[in-house]
């Protein structure tokens, strides 16, 4: 088990720190995919990469709250054991999958080099490796592969070219970061078929970080709603369809061209996620909420439980509204 315990992290503005996430907790089952949704700028990045302790090198700053990895907290590693965590035991797929490979060096160093961070393996042994990752994730031609350079291979290629840079170390944790945007939507499918086929058949917990409903219904078990920096909604994924509580969640929802084929338009949410920092007072999501009334525009909304696993913030669940 990988847990997010009361988070919260602050980010630097105009030489300040502002609360950017704030009190979100998490948990994320061995085997198990949680999805992270919400709009851009809600901090479902910034969540994602607090789990490698990533937004340090970035001036994030963690102001309360612990992550724990199997009963130890992270911010009590040392930096070799955070090492072996990175990669070892969680591995993250970024968004861009050109960035983040290094575009002077061959793909066959790269991998080389990830296999021999998280391996005693031989020269031999880790190339024999390297190719049955690159075979994993459905690339035959590895010897040719390995001597090419990120610049020559699509997007597509990169992007499973870095899945099995994060397969090397066999995670038990694996975090995407909306791992598929910048590929072609025929490509995506692909990519995600084959995401989904690795956790699985390796009983890897996955965060998944995405916009798209869509793929939240065919790969979630569980669903966390984000919005200004803290965590709306959090329920299984059959209950976030069937009963989608939380305001946010709903409009969200009505959002998804499926969803709208039957009505005229696409209904679009008013207004925008407001930056860390100018955060309402009140509920955060009352300034843009159809539903909102006096008293979400001055009290914070609490957590209310419908059941013992659906969680949702806002005062009209409370009231079984
Ligand atoms: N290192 C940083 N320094 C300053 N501000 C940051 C930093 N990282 C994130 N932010 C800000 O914090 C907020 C949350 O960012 P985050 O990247 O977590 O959003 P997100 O939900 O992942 O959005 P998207 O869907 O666009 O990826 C944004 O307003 C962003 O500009
Ligand atoms: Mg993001």
């Amino acid at each position: 088990m990988l847990e997010i315990r009361k988070l919260s992290l602050s980010i630097p503005v105009s030489g300040q720190h502002v609360l950017a996430v704030s009190d979100v907790s998490l948990q994320l089952p061995a085997g198990k995919v949680l999805a992270l949704v919400g709009e851009s700028g809600c901090g479902k990045s910034l969540t994602a990469q607090s789990l490698l302790r990533l937004g340090e090198f970035q001036g994030v700053n963690k102001e309360a709250g612990d992550i724990v990895l199997h009963d130890k907290s992270l911010f009590d590693l040392s930096a070799d054991e955070l090492r072996h965590i990175r990669g070892g035991v969680i591995s993250m797929i970024f968004q861009e999958p050109m960035t983040a490979l290094n575009p002077v060096f061959t793909i066959g160093s790269q991998i080389l080099e990830v296999i021999g961070l998280h391996t005693d393996l031989d020269k031999q042994a880790a190339y024999a490796r390297a190719l049955s990752l690159l075979a994993d994730v459905g690339l035959q031609d590895g010897e040719t592969l390995m001597k090419q350079y990120p610049d020559s291979l699509s997007g597509g290629m990169r992007q499973r070219i870095l899945i099995a840079m994060a397969m090397a170390g066999e995670p038990e944790f694996i975090i995407a970061d909306e791992p598929t945007t910048a590929l072609d939507v025929s490509v995506q499918k692909r990519i995600i078929a084959l995401l989904r086929s690795l956790q699985r058949e390796k009983g890897m917990g996955m965060l998944l970080v995405t916009h798209d409903f869509g793929l939240v219904a065919e790969m979630a078990d569980e669903v966390a709603v984000m919005y200004a920096g803290e965590i709306v909604e959090y329920a299984s994924v059959t209950d976030i369809f069937d009963n989608p509580s939380h305001p946010y969640t709903q409009a969200l929802m009505n959002c998804r061209p499926e969803t709208a084929r039957d009505t005229t338009e696409l209904t679009v949410i008013p207004g925008n996620v407001p930056s860390p920092g100018s955060w309402a007072q009140g509920c955060r999501f009352a300034p843009r909420c159809s539903l909102a009334r006096d008293v979400c525009k001055t009290h914070a909304s609490l957590d209310v439980w419908t059941n013992d696993n659906h969680l949702a913030r806002c005062v009209r669940v409370g009231e079984g509204a």
